[in-house]
Parts: structure tokens; sequence; C-alpha cells
């Protein structure tokens, strides 16, 4: 399914390449599948060509200075290396956080099983990353509801051994902890499954999306059919308002209204949360939920701005980027839970070579690290531009023979998942809780955002001066028309705060910092 199979190359099996012949790639949160030829030959995922078929925007060189500049941080290598390689709005992100200081993260993940791959880790990696560098909070939403429908779908409706709603919200916990154990703050990360946390402020979002989705737009985006169940049909509606920050008001300071508590002044969904941009890193295989979201964000109730999104591509599998990927072929991915043995075993048995058949024409004309699987996966997690750089060329002349990078490859994912299950250990029930638990998050965003706490609640939908941190931006002056600008949000804020009764009684000025 999605997640599962997109980590790695098509995950087309076998017997179905004999039909897909001839067939083009399809990308899609249920299909991930690379084009096959006339002779049943899987190709490569054309990324240039996903670009210009969603629509989405490539990630430049200008994206990257940009971003190092806001942050003052260099860029992580899977930005710098284009594995995370387009994007939507990415530069209004960076510019809502340099002015006004803060954004919201948002990703998730399917729990289809209980064991991660290493393709799981990088969108998670690379979010951990943009956390900590941008000091802002974050939303993990863990799909057991989604898996469920899903499975019991593809199994025309029987529900097997291992299958129940239950056990999906078993995988989900098995994944949470995999995922906190990437590193996560937890000061300010929440982390929650469907089947647990939808409710109140975030199922009124949901329900009110699935009032502006169409059987025959969601068909037209998943492949849905008559015979699809319908709690799958609906489900995306969930995966796109998850994006809101209103969908969570506690994270921020304000009550929710829900179960066993009922706060009359919560009663509302809170209006200056909608304010909060999102940003989604994420696989491409899951824009087509998000291209449908950013469509209808402007016509909520309380209207949203349009989520911003930075997409990845797929981790390839290891039998190279035409081959394909089988979660119960364990030789076809490395997992989170694998030793130090297995590890080696699947790189020297089964990773794809792009050397030559012997070692003289080796030596003579040299590998192709583009397609080599060792080297693939040193460009995802070996971070040294510079050794990166060194073992292409000497791959490229000859010099370095596939063994030699596999053992390079080894050596780097060795020390990767052991330190993982170092920390996999430590991660006991009670930790996990602490993720999941409903509560205000403390971050600071950009520290010297250059418009100040009380300028306008911008037009564009950035964060107004009741979100995050507000008090802690600069001294507030600024111009004269920012002046008034700020007069008119103050008021505006005084009527929120009597009209929705903000949470602990602070007006509404509620600073997850403070
Ligand atoms: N549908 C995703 C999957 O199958 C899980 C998911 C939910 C997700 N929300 C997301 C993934 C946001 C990326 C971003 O894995």
């Amino acid at each position: 399914m999605a997640a599962e199979e997109a980590v790695g190359a098509p995950p087309a099996v076998a017997s179905q390449v004999e039909e897909k012949k001839g067939t083009s790639q399809q990308i899609d949160p249920y299909n991930v599948a690379g084009e096959v030829d006339e002779s049943g030959n899987i190709k490569a995922i054309d990324y240039d060509r996903l670009i210009q078929e969603f629509g989405v925007q490539p990630l430049t060189e200008d994206h990257l200075r940009r971003f190092e500049a806001v942050t003052g941080k260099k860029a992580h290598r899977l930005m710098r290396r284009k594995l995370f390689f387009s994007h939507r709005d990415f530069d209004k992100i960076l510019d809502t956080y340099e002015q006004y200081g803060t954004f919201m993260l948002y990703t998730g993940r399917g729990p289809s099983s209980g064991s991660m791959h290493l393709g799981h880790t990088v969108p998670f990696l690379f979010t951990k990353e943009l956390q900590d560098m941008f000091d802002v909070p974050l939303v993990i939403m863990l799909t057991d509801d989604e898996k469920y429908l899903y499975t019991r779908n593809k199994n025309e409706g029987h529900q097997k051994a291992g299958a129940a709603a239950d056990d999906f919200l078993d995988y989900a916990y098995e994944n949470i902890k995999d995922i906190i154990a990437l590193g996560f703050d937890p000061k300010k990360t929440f982390i929650y499954t469907d089947y647990e946390y939808l409710g109140g402020h975030f199922y009124r979002n949901v329900s009110e999306f699935e009032s502006l989705v169409t059987f025959n737009q969601a068909s037209g985006a998943f492949g849905f059919g008559n015979s699809t169940n319908i709690g799958l049909i609906a489900y995306g509606a969930k995966q796109c308002v998850a994006a809101f920050p209103s969908s969570y008001p506690d994270l921020f300071g304000y009550k929710d209204y829900r179960a066993p508590e009922y706060d009359l002044s919560a009663k509302r969904r809170h209006k200056p949360l909608s304010t909060i941009p999102t940003l989604i890193p994420c696989a491409i295989d899951q824009e087509p939920y998000f291209r449908i979201l950013r469509d209808r964000c402007d016509r909520m109730t309380d209207p949203h701005p349009k989520t911003a999104l930075i997409l990845s591509k797929f981790l390839t599998a290891l039998q190279g980027p035409g081959g394909k990927m089988s979660a119960s072929d364990p030789n076809s991915a490395i997992f989170m839970s694998d030793t130090p043995n297995q590890i080696k075993n699947k790189i020297n048995r089964h990773a794809f070579s792009g050397g030559r058949e012997s070692l003289e024409e080796h030596r003579k004309l040299g590998g192709n690290p583009d397609v080599d699987v060792a080297y693939t996966y040193l460009s995802y997690f070996l971070d040294d531009d510079e050794e990166l750089e060194e073992l292409a060329s000497k791959y490229r002349s000859g010099e370095l023979l596939t063994g030699e990078m596999k053992q390079r490859c080894i050596a780097e994912l060795q020390k990767f998942v052991g330190a993982f299950q170092e920390k996999r250990e430590g991660v006991t029930h009670e930790i996990m809780r602490e993720y999941m638990r409903p509560r205000r998050l403390e971050y600071q965003g950009n520290p010297n955002p250059t418009r100040p706490a009380s300028s306008a609640p911008p037009a564009n939908g950035v964060p107004a001066a009741e979100d995050a941190g507000a008090e802690k931006k600069g001294d507030g002056r600024g111009t004269k028309g920012e002046r008034k600008a700020a007069k008119l949000a103050a008021k505006k804020e005084e009527k929120m705060a009597t009209r929705q009764k903000a949470p602990d009684g602070d007006g509404g000025a509620s600073s997850p910092a403070a």
C-alpha cells in the first residue's frame, strides 16, 4: 500500500508486470509504479515528468540559498541532493517564517505493518531536521483507519487475520515508537492515531471538508469505483484537514470541545488558528491529497492559507530503480529491526550494482553510480558531500569497485540502524503516551522576525498576533502603516477574545512558548 511500497522501486509483482506491459508510470497514494515497456522491463520513475504532470515546482538552488539565509543553517543533505526535489509554496513558507516567525509542520504514516523500512524513515528524518532548524510545532498523523479500510477494500471486503481495525492501532503504536526513536523533540511534537484522536474541532473540519469533495472528484484523484467501500472514499478528508492547525486547538493553548468536557467558550473552532500556515514534508505519492486540500482551503468557514508542500522521491528498493519492493519479501528492503549481519548480507547479495560485468571491464570503463543501489543509499545517509562526490567519481573512473562501494554503504547503514535501535529500546509505552497527549506545545520559531508582534494580521493568512510566540517578537513599533494595522489587529483580537474566550483567560494571545 501507498507508504509501504512507496519506499522502494515500483511495487510491481511479477505476475502484474505481464499485464502491465506497455503501460506508463502511475503515481498516486495507492499506486507507485514506474513505466513498463513493451518487453516488460520496469523503468525508473521519471521525476521530471511527475513535476510536469502534477504541476508542482522543482526545488532550485535559489530555494536552497534562501533557506540557508532564512534559517542561518546549512540545508539538509536530502535537500542539497534534491532527494526532496519539488514543492508547492515552499518559498511562501520561508517568507512567512522570516516575517512572522512561525508555521506548523505536518506529516504522517500509514501503519500497514509493525516494522518500518529504511525508506520510511526518510520523510521523518527530514521533518525532524526542519523542526530543529525552524523551532516550530509538528503534528504526525498515523492513519490506522486508512490502512484498515484500504486493506479490507483490497481483500474484496474480507477481513483477514491480523487486519482488523484493532490490529492497525497496534501497528500504529509500534510505528510511533520507531518515529520517536528518530529523535523528535517531545516539547514540540504531537503524534496521534486517527482512531484515538478524531473528534472535537478536528472532526468538525472533517465534516466540512467532506462536504466540499464529490464522489467524482475523489474517484478522479484516487481511482475509486462503485465497489470501493465508502469509508475509503471519504477517508481523504481526514488526511486533508489534519493540515489545519485549527484541528488541534490544545496544541496552541486553545480549548477543544469534545468528551468528556464541554467548555461552551470553545464550542466554535478558533479562528486565529486558521491563520497559521502549514508545511507538509512527504513523498510525492501523497500529493493528490494535498492538491485537493489546497483547492479548498479558502472555502472553509474559517479560510486557511494554502498548505505548502515539500516533496521527496522514493527510496529505491535493493533490486534497483526498476526492481520491485515487497513487504513480504525481506530481501527487497532493509528494515529498521535488521541486525548488522542482515544488513551486510542484503547489500552484498541483493543490492543492484551499477558496476561492470568483470573486474577488467570495470577498471577500464568504470561504473555508473546513478543506478547503483549502494551508492544511492549513501546519497541518502552519508552526510559528507566531499566523500560522496569522491565515491561517485572514483566509481565512474573504475578506481572504486562495486564491492568497495557496498562496503562503504554497509558501514554507513549499520551505523544508522544501530544508533536507531539503541534509541528505540529506550522508547517505553509511557514515553510514547507523552507524545500522544494533547497539550500545549512549546516552541520559539524565528527569534528575529522582521515584522513585529503587533503588526497587522496579513491578508495572505500568515500568523496573526494571536499566534505562537507573539509577545516575544521585537518592540512592535514598526512603520506608521504597520502601527495603524496593528491597532486594527488588536481590536480584532479583543473582539475575538470576548467572542470565544481564549483558554487560560489570557485574552487569546496564547503563546505556547510562554
Ligand atoms: N496516507 C499516508 C500513508 O499511507 C499517511 C499520511 C497521513 C501522510 N497524513 C500524511 C503522509 C501527511 C504524509 C503526509 O502513508
